[in-house]
């Protein structure tokens, strides 16, 4: 069995779950839900990321301690993933003690290879606002010269506060090489060039250790140091796999799906660190697009922020899950409007889903007494079908590889409207008329048959309805989970007197 390991970014637990966070580890659980059904040996990860200064001054705000609010909120995402039938193997909570090893050991290895050494760390502070400014923060925002704060124009101080430094200089040469020498280390190919262009024009040496907060892990040997959240934060995926101990067998990561926000820390920073450590680095990282909602930006301050359990009480999981992957082309952004799921679903699910599921069962039922009867000999018509359906299976595999979730619901889709159009062509009711009991038998069967397989290839996006879906075909009550392509993904294993169950709307039109 191919070992398959695939991660989310660990979710901050200072904010509340919303639809950009869902957005990842559906993706995610879509690849898991597919490389397992495909014989793979999965480890899907997922968690929360608890350490820092925005999480201590949030409890602090709230006269709590840190990990009193970090408990309250892992709650939430603990509780809101099976919501979202996420199938994840693994939760990791940056305050678990596997966690402080891992980053620890991670300290250490770093130290002992002589990637990390003390200086100083200057930086700019607005008191009135109690915020850190670098120095490339304020010129960009066109501050520098007048050394005023690009939030609220006053007089920003200087500040010089001593720190840990990882050699990121040290890599550039060592990460260009290894990105042009493995072209789908970063996807999609447009971030890839943004990496490229960042290396290219440079790599300072990274601050890696705070003294101005605790709430984090000390750097051994010198406590009054914090490890610099990042540091911290992307070592969770080497935690998972049981770092320091031995690690091959789940690292390194087949995937890291992230946004695109945090590309710089997870093929830049984090691959440096790797090579540092004497570590392999991750196969690939992909980073998504954002979603805007009713075309404005997400923001607590607008309260627009799309929850999620509030989504649920309207929608069902696999509606919403569907609609993020089939609406917009993972690695670009998109827009999350309520018009534009209702048409998603009611063209493409209620109409054409639904419609062949339904006629092809109601036919079978009203014809054949719901029995798969003996087939004639097939048409070039019903070879096409076939041929469809099996390019489909092919089509969506490759999709997965790239992380291209619109192209693999796009070619299932593909195969549902051309299911339709069979029916349209065929006519079985004619057939029916006719006394043509053979060839009626024959287009039945083609159609059932490929709504299987189809429904196999869609179960990894929408487990529940999917499930709904085999269990009329089947007429038993099937998990999708149980199901491997191995043994059910062939043309052709529906025999001769399988009875299938009555049909029940699995799709209902949304008004
Ligand atoms: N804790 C870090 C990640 C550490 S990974 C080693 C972090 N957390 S986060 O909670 O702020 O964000 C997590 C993910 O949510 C990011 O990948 C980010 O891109 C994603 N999203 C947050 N808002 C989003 C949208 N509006 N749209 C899509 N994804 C968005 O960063």
């Amino acid at each position: 069995m191919q070992s398959y390991y695939v991660t989310t970014p660990i979710y901050y637990v200072n904010d509340e779950p919303h639809i950009g966070h869902a957005y990842t580890t559906i993706a995610a659980d879509v690849l898991a839900r597919h490389y397992r059904m495909s014989g793979g040996d999965v480890f899907f990860l997922t968690g929360v990321d608890e350490h820092g200064q925005k999480v201590e001054q949030a409890a602090e705000a709230r006269g709590i301690q840190s990990i009193e609010l970090a408990d309250a909120v892992v709650e939430r995402y603990r509780s809101l993933w099976p919501s979202l039938e996420i199938s994840n193997d693994d939760f990791i909570r940056t305050t678990e003690a596997r966690h402080k090893k891992a980053v620890t050991a991670m300290w250490q290895r770093l130290d002992k290879a002589g990637a990390i050494y003390k200086g100083f760390y200057e930086d700019w502070y607005c008191v009135p606002c109690e915020t850190y400014w670098t120095g490339t923060q304020l010129k960009d925002a066109g501050r520098w010269e007048d050394k005023v704060c690009p939030d609220c124009t006053r007089a920003v101080e200087q500040v010089k506060e001593e720190s840990y430094f990882f050699r990121l200089g040290d890599y550039q040469q060592k990460l260009l090489d290894h990105i042009h020498a493995h072209p789908d280390f970063i996807g999609p190919e447009s971030r890839r060039n943004e990496v490229l262009r960042f290396v290219e024009g440079g790599l300072r040496d990274l601050s890696v250790s705070r003294t101005t907060f605790s709430w984090g892990i000390p750097v051994p040997g010198d406590e009054k140091h914090v490890i610099y959240v990042w540091i911290d934060a992307l070592t969770n995926y080497l935690t998972a796999a049981g770092f320091p101990d031995d690690v091959s067998a789940q690292w390194p990561a087949d995937v890291h799906l992230i946004g695109k926000d945090i590309l710089r820390f997870h093929a830049v920073y984090w691959p440096c660190m790797l090579m540092a450590a004497g570590l392999p680095l991750p196969k690939r990282i992909f980073a998504h697009g954002w979603w805007t909602v009713e075309g404005a930006k997400m923001s607590k301050s607008k309260g627009n922020a799309l929850q999620l359990d509030k989504l649920l009480e309207t929608y069902d999981a696999d509606t919403i899950r569907y609609f993020l992957l089939r609406e917009v082309p993972f690695g670009q952004d998109g827009d999350f409007s309520f018009s534009a799921l209702k048409q998603r679903y009611n063209t493409e699910l209620a109409n054409d889903m639904g419609n062949l599921l339904n006629r092809s069962l109601s036919m079978l039922h009203k014809y054949q007494d719901g029995a798969l009867a003996a087939i004639g000999s097939e048409q070039e018509i019903d070879r096409s079908l076939v041929a469809a359906v099996e390019a489909m299976q092919r089509d969506v595999d490759a999709a997965m590889q790239r992380q291209a979730f619109h192209e693999a619901l796009e070619k299932i889709h593909a195969v549902v409207r051309h299911g339709n159009r069979y029916v349209e062509e065929n006519a079985p009711w004619a057939l029916f008329k006719q006394g043509d009991h053979l060839r009626l038998a024959t287009v039945l069967y083609h159609l059932i048959e490929s709504l299987r397989l189809i429904v196999l290839q869609l179960s990894p996006f929408m487990p529940k309805k999917c499930s709904l879906m085999l269990a009329q075909i089947m007429n038993a009550d099937i998990r999708v989970e149980s199901l491997s392509l191995a043994d059910s993904g062939g043309w052709g294993l529906l025999s001769e007197g399988h009875v299938c169950g009555k049909p029940a709307p699995v799709f209902p039109r949304m008004d």
